[in-house]
Formats: structure tokens, C-alpha cells, sequence
């Protein structure tokens, strides 16, 4: 049995802004036939703290970076949780990480350095009642864990950092460092150190057992000037220690057969029914009734995830004749164009400005085919989940979408492979041009649905991966042993 303590800022069902919430769900249960026990440090906010049962204090401090701060562990939605019960950092409103303004909340390296701390107690067995063997960090916001980890000796638990998305770098100025309780060594380039400021993300990469990223072509792409951030040259001299594991979903929370999101159930093999569906998304998205093909976005309205290449192309694509509903949030500038589309392209353009779960499913679970022209994309959750419910993905080819779809061409579709349409470079012209190639097959019944098929047919689940990151903590284990 491996003992492994997650750590990261958002689980779900629980808090969630994107991706990672996802993936720190759902590994615990996938990981559970590989013989791993894992359970998820997350800040105590407050759908945290209410909807914690059965907690019970594990360890407490009088002051954790400016106020009283304990432990609590407990179960929810399904969970192992601890929770980090800290008022003073987290128990506010509105988005985790911003202020009612919009911008960060100022104190945000205090929040996260807590939680490394916090990590870290639990990771050296300065919390009695509780051992890990690895604390497995997620993004930035659990970075600073593994750098505590390291100075607190060999005794310690190994140490796991994951890249769900390097643009995100948890970067403050230097004379923070002072607050970060690390020796004074530790601001330094082989340290936390990053261009005269502090990178918790850095803290992390450097100092951790093993880093993994969440798609095998990400893995590569971070390893290059292009792709790195700024932390490429990081990346090739740990190279031996950094893998790519591919995300899975939930099959449970994302399953056409059981969806409660869905007016119409069905599998691969009642595909016909799905089209039932389809007044359903016309209605909530404001769509005229017709059988021309509607493409879909669930996306943070971001330059990361390509909008403003959609935003050039979407009179294109009406011309095309086909229709787009988009669910998402983001950027104000994105939001407003969209709204100018949908004003512009009224009943061929639907725009949803906010976030919902449901909306998401019934739009897997309705359109034809799901858009994600990203720039970069660590994995990306959206093109699995449109392969789970035959909403055909039309990806940029990089990351993980270039990893999980198998594109459409000709040699691809006279190997019966194809399960969506894949473009490069990650322009307007390649874009444009993946829509109509998108339009085109749609045009063609039977190609069209065997590439929906074979999307269903593909596994998405965790099984593969979890086993993975098993092997992986066994790995590091070893490693610390040798
Ligand atoms: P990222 O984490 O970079 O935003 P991912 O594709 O990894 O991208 O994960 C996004 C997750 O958030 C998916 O589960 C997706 O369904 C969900 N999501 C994104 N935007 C919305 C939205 N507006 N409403 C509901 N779910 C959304
Ligand atoms: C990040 C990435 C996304 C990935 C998610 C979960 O948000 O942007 O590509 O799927 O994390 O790993």
C-alpha cells in the first residue's frame, strides 16, 4: 500500500475553475485498484468547509502566516479530504483566487505558502496520526511543498510535482522570500529564485522527486524555448525525472448513457437516439431549429484557448452554413465579441457567458462537434469528453489534444482510426480550414458517424493513466531508498 497525499487549490465537485479540479477528483478512486491510498489537502474555502462530514482536528498552529489555522479531516462527496482550515486566507467569497476587483488577492503567496506548509507538516511527520510516503503537488499553488519537503531531510516523503499549466507560475516579488520559512539558500538559481523574484512553480520543479506534466507532447513541448516559459532550460537538466501522464475523466460523472444532463440517453450503440437532444441545446442557446451542424465551446474565454482565432472565423463559418454555441468565461474583450457574434448571427450564434456544469453536458451531449483551437494545451478535458459522447473534437494539434485525437485525413480514415479533425499551425487559415474540413465530413452520414463511433469506442477513462502515476510513486520511493 502506498500512502500518497495530493495537494492542490481546487478538487471537484467541491472548487473547481478548471482542469486540474477535475483530475484531483478523480485520481483517488482510480488509484484505489492500484493499491494507493490517496487523500487531497485542499484550502479550507468555505464549499469546502461546509461540506466536510465527520471532520476531526488532526493538528493545529496558533499562527500560520498571520492567524490561527487547523487541520480538519474528513470525508466529502466521496473524498478523503483534509482541509486547511485557515479563516484569515481562505474563508472569502467570489473566485479563489481573485479579489471583487479582478485582480489577485494581494496576499495570495501567504495563502499558498500556508498550504505548502501545511503539506510539508503533514509530508515530515510533524503531524502525528498521519503518514504520507509521497505528497503529490498540483500547479503552482502547491509548489512551494516539495522545497520545504527537501529541506526537511531525507526522512521526509518523496515528492511529486505536476505541470497542469506552466503559464501559471506563482511568481512575487523577492522580498517575500523572508516570510517562506526556507534556509537562505534557497533564493538562489538552483532554488527558488526566478529573475530576481520568487517562483512557487519553480520551488517545485526544482526541489521535487519527480515532475510529471499531464500529456506526453506537453512533456516535449515545455523542454523547448517555444513551449518552456521560461523554465525550458529547468526542464531539459531534470529531464530524467519529468514524464508525461495523459489525463483521463471521470466515466462516471461524463457517461451519454446516464446523464441526467440530457434529455436523451444513449451509447454507441443507440447513437440515432442523440440527435433528440439537439432542440434542447437549440433552446438554451437560442439557436433557430434546423439540422444544420452545430459546433461547440466549453472553454475559459482566453488567448491560451484560441477564442480570438474563433472570434476571426466565426462569419466563416456561418457562411458554411454551420452554427456555434458557446459556454464559457473569461476575458471581458472575448466575452463582448462573442456577444457581438451571437447580435450579428442572431439564431446562428448562441453565446452562454458563465459557467455550467449542466449546460456543459447537454452540449457534449447535443452539438456535432466541439472546438479547441488552443494555443498550448497541457491536455485538455473537453476533446475526452466530446470523444465519450460523440461530439466530434476539432483540436489544435498540440499537447494533449495532439495526444488524444487521431485526425481525420485520408490515411486516418482508411484505417478506420479517425475519431476528429486536427489543424496546424494554430492560425486563422488552419482553423478556418479545419472547420470546413469539419462541414464536409459532417456532410458525409456514414464517415461522419463512424468517427463519432470510434470517439466513443476510445478509452477515456483513468484506468491506463492511474496505473501510471502507481508505478511512478514506486518509482520515487525506490529511488529515495537506493
Ligand atoms: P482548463 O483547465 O485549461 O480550463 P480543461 O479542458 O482541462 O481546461 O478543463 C476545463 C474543465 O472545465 C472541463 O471539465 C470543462 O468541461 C469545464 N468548463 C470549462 N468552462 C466551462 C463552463 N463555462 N461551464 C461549465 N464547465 C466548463
Ligand atoms: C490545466 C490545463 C489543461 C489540463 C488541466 C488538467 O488547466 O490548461 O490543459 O487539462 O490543467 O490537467
Amino acid at each position: 500500500m502506498t500512502r500518497v497525499l495530493a495537494v492542490a487549490s481546487e478538487v471537484f465537485p467541491l472548487v473547481k475553475t478548471g482542469g486540474l479540479a477535475d483530475v484531483v477528483g478523480a485520481l483517488p478512486a482510480a488509484l484505489k485498484p492500484h493499491d494507493v491510498t490517496m487523500r487531497v489537502l485542499v484550502p479550507g474555502y468555505p464549499a469546502v468547509m461546509a461540506a466536510l462530514e465527520g471532520g476531526s482536528k488532526l493538528h493545529a498552529w496558533d499562527d500560520l502566516n498571520g492567524g490561527p489555522a487547523t487541520l480538519v479531516a474528513g470525508r466529502a462527496a466521496g473524498l478523503d479530504l483534509i482541509a486547511l482550515d485557515a479563516p484569515h486566507l481562505f474563508d472569502r467569497p467570489g473566485n479563489l483566487y481573485l479579489a471583487p476587483d479582478g485582480a489577485d488577492w494581494p496576499d495570495n503567496w501567504r495563502r499558498f505558502a500556508a498550504l505548502g506548509h501545511a503539506a510539508a507538516d503533514l509530508g515530515s511527520g510533524r503531524v502525528s496520526r498521519f503518514v504520507a510516503d509521497v505528497v503529490h503537488c498540483h500547479d503552482w499553488h502547491a509548489g512551494l511543498a516539495p522545497a520545504l519537503l527537501h529541506h526537511a531531510g531525507r526522512q521526509a516523503a518523496a515528492s511529486v510535482m505536476t505541470i497542469h499549466n506552466l503559464a501559471f507560475q506563482g511568481t512575487f516579488p523577492a522580498s517575500i522570500f523572508t516570510g517562506l520559512g526556507l534556509p537562505d539558500i534557497a533564493f538562489a538559481v538552483d532554488g527558488v529564485e526566478f529573475h530576481g523574484q520568487v517562483s512557487f512553480m519553480k520551488a517545485g520543479l526544482q526541489h521535487a522527486d519527480a515532475i510529471t506534466t499531464v500529456s506526453p507532447s506537453y512533456a516535449v513541448e515545455i523542454c523547448s524555448p517555444a513551449g518552456g516559459m521560461g523554465f525550458d532550460g529547468l526542464l531539459r537538466a531534470r529531464r530524467q525525472v519529468l514524464t508525461g501522464i495523459l489525463n483521463g475523466i471521470d466515466t462516471d460523472v461524463w457517461n451519454p448513457a446516464r446523464d441526467a444532463a440530457l434529455p436523451q440517453r444513449y451509447d454507441a450503440a443507440s447513437l440515432s437516439r442523440r440527435a433528440t437532444n439537439r432542440p434542447a441545446v437549440e433552446e438554451a442557446f437560442h439557436l433557430d431549429a434546423s439540422d444544420d451542424m452545430i459546433f461547440a465551446v466549453v472553454s475559459r474565454l482566453t488567448g491560451q484557448k484560441g477564442m480570438d482565432l474563433l472570434g476571426e472565423c466565426i462569419d466563416g463559418l456561418v457562411a458554411g452554413g454551420a452554427r456555434l454555441a458557446v459556454l464559457g468565461s473569461g476575458e471581458p474583450g472575448l466575452e463582448a465579441m462573442f456577444r457581438a457574434a451571437a447580435a450579428r448571427h442572431a439564431g446562428r450564434v448562441g453565446v452562454i457567458v458563465g459557467y455550467d456544469e449542466r449546460l456543459s453536458h447537454l452540449l457534449q451531449g447535443g452539438a456535432d462537434a466541439i472546438l479547441v483551437p488552443s494555443r498550448f494545451e497541457p491536455c485538455g478535458l473537453t476533446q475526452l469528453c466530446g470523444l465519450r459522447y460523440g461530439c466530434v473534437p476539432v483540436v489544435a494539434r498540440v499537447g494533449g489534444l495532439a495526444d488524444s485525437i487521431v485526425d481525420a485525413n485520408q490515411a486516418g480514415l482508411a484505417a478506420g482510426a479517425a475519431t476528429g479533425v486536427q489543424f496546424m499551425p494554430v492560425d486563422r487559415t488552419g482553423l478556418e480550414s479545419a472547420i470546413g474540413r469539419a462541414i464536409a465530413l459532417y456532410g458525409q452520414r456514414k464517415v461522419w458517424t463512424g468517427i463519432q463511433t470510434r470517439g466513443m469506442k476510445t478509452d477515456v477513462s483513468w484506468t491506463a493513466s492511474a496505473g501510471r502515476y502507481a508505478e511512478l510513486y514506486r518509482d520515487v520511493l525506490k529511488r529515495r531508498q537506493a
